[in-house]
């Protein structure tokens, strides 16, 4: 079966990558557009190659998207500068039943994308969408609006990194095919580095991203996994990002001009390529609430624009603005589950002996968890659950105001999910580390490294249910997907269980 991992590891040993990496230097769109073909690419028709999706649901609106690209892996279309694109909205699959529609300018300045805020639509109802232009029809898309008043259950899933080099999107034809609300992504989109060989295996370079054409193709390329399209075009996304998105562990407020450049391009590329509702493609506002009927508050953080560097006495990941609007809506809090959508670890990750894993995530500003989870210790706020990405190994943890003191309270658990692709450690590192972490990191309840996936959570007013949903092999785009296992929250009461029917599956710790 095709393998692009595989095959690119093996061209990389021969040296031969040049021929097979799309996004290498100095291949044309056309040998850059066979090199993916190879690799298992491929787009839908032209010119609406990148498929459409829909995002950021509110209970009268949602944000339409598509992107104009006969050539997808090039910079420039071969397009006009500015491009009529017609929008429908309707309530059935054959679009007969229109509710909406209208027309919008894709303009070549932000890649002929298109977003459209559509409005005036009813709450909690499932709608298809559209798109026209130059004479020809997107595929149909489905979306949801965001309910309104009491809401007996919600489900939804949350993805996160999806190095396209590390393998296919089975877990993205897994999303598609889930029967949800709404997928959240908690970031690292894309990657934007040259290796190719895995995370952790550095036995290639090839070039990073730099400039808006780079961060151009490689969003391009990555649409170019089916999955990846048939996911967005099932659901509606809440996104967030993290490091990838622009380069590895990053911070937003710090760097020269050629960073600023570089941030800027990449910035508007993630805005061109997904169904952002924002003003700006340049700053996009990431940090909002959302509200899912009266059971459940989406808080979506952005750990990357406003953070200072790591390791300062007063450093912040948060950033003052965003800082005060998350004490202030922990402060103002209704009753509802509070689901906070968190790119990387807030949870201590403690190594034995002194010191912490990685400082990149919220170990690396310690003073601010401090004063983020003391308020939420003190304001009484209940219900936390905490979502997160970027560790490419699934945890679950007790959330406390001091991780170090175990007569503090619990006040939340977080859920870090499994990546779609990117690689974790090795087994061997894993097994080796998981009772490691476990010993030194009381509020560590699980942790399982050796498998892909994503999240799926069940919400009702009385339950809160993690399914960790995994593929058996990311080299295959088919691959199955199974439930690993099932932990859960009740409502009033903070920890989680683990469902004794999956408790005996494979983990490399587990809290007795
Ligand atoms: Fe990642």
């Amino acid at each position: 079966m095709l393998n692009r991992r595989d095959l690119l590891r093996a061209a990389a040993a021969a040296g031969a990558l040049g021929t097979v990496w799309p996004l290498s230097a100095g291949l044309s769109p056309a040998q850059a557009h066979a090199a993916a073909l190879d690799l298992g690419a491929s787009w839908d028709a032209a010119p609406f190659t990148l498929g459409v999706g829909s995002g950021d649901p509110l209970p009268d609106s949602v944000v339409l998207w598509t992107r104009l690209a006969p050539e997808p892996l090039a910079f420039e279309q071969p397009l006009p500068e500015i491009v009529e694109v017609e929008w429908t909205v309707a309530l059935d699959r054959t679009m007969r039943s229109r509710v909406a529609s209208g027309t919008i300018a894709a303009s070549n300045l932000l890649g002929h994308s298109v977003h459209v805020p559509v409005h005036g639509l009813r709450a909690g109802r499932t709608y298809y969408y559209q798109f026209s232009a130059l004479g020809k029809r997107s595929r149909v898309g489905r979306t949801r609006t965001a309910p309104v008043g009491p809401v007996s259950k919600v489900r939804f899933a949350t993805a996160n990194c999806q190095a396209f080099h590390d393998g296919f999107y089975a877990a993205h034809r897994g999303i598609a095919q889930e029967n949800l609300d709404f997928v959240v992504h908690l970031g690292d989109y894309i990657y934007e580095h040259g290796q190719v060989g895995g995370a952790h295996v550095r036995d290639h370079e090839g070039p990073a991203a730099l400039s808006l054409a780079d961060y151009r193709r490689r969003h391009a390329l990555y649409k170019g996994d089916p999955s990846l399209r048939d996911a967005h075009a099932a659901h509606p996304f809440y996104l967030t990002w993290d490091d990838h998105e622009v380069v590895n562990d990053y911070s937003g407020t710090e760097g020269a001009a050629p960073f600023v450049k570089r941030r800027a391009a990449a910035y508007q590329a993630w805005y061109e390529h997904l169904p952002i509702r924002s003003g700006s493609a340049l700053e996009p506002r990431i940090h909002r609430r959302r509200e899912w009927g009266s059971l459940l508050d989406l808080t979506v953080l952005d750990l990357r624009q406003h953070r200072s560097a790591q390791n300062l006495a007063n450093g912040t990941i948060l950033g003052a603005e965003q800082k005060k609007w998350l004490l202030d809506g922990i402060s103002g809090a209704r009753e509802a589950w509070q689901v906070w959508i968190n790119s990387i670890m807030l949870s201590q990750l403690a190594r034995p002996g002194g010191g912490y894993y990685f400082t990149d995530q919220w170990d690396g500003y310690l003073s601010e968890r401090r004063e983020v989870l003391g308020h939420v210790a003190t304001t009484g706020l209940e219900d936390l659950v905490v979502l997160t990405g970027d560790w490419h190994s699934a945890f679950v943890d007790d959330i406390r105001p001091d991780f170090d003191d175990l007569s503090s309270p619990v006040i939340g658990t977080e859920f870090t999910a499994h990546s779609i692709t990117s690689s974790a450690y090795s087994p061997e590192w894993n097994a080796a580390n998981g009772p490691v972490m476990g010993a030194a990191n009381p509020h560590l309840k699980y942790f399982e490294g050796n498998r892909y996936g994503y999240d799926v959570y069940e919400v009702t007013p009385r339950r809160f249910t993690t399914h960790m949903r995994v593929i058996g092999d990311r080299r295959d785009a088919a691959s199955p997907v199974t439930t690993l296992t099932t932990f859960h929250v009740d409502r009033g009461k903070a920890g989680s269980f683990e469902d004794p029917a999956t408790a005996g599956s494979p983990a490399q710790y587990r809290r007795p």
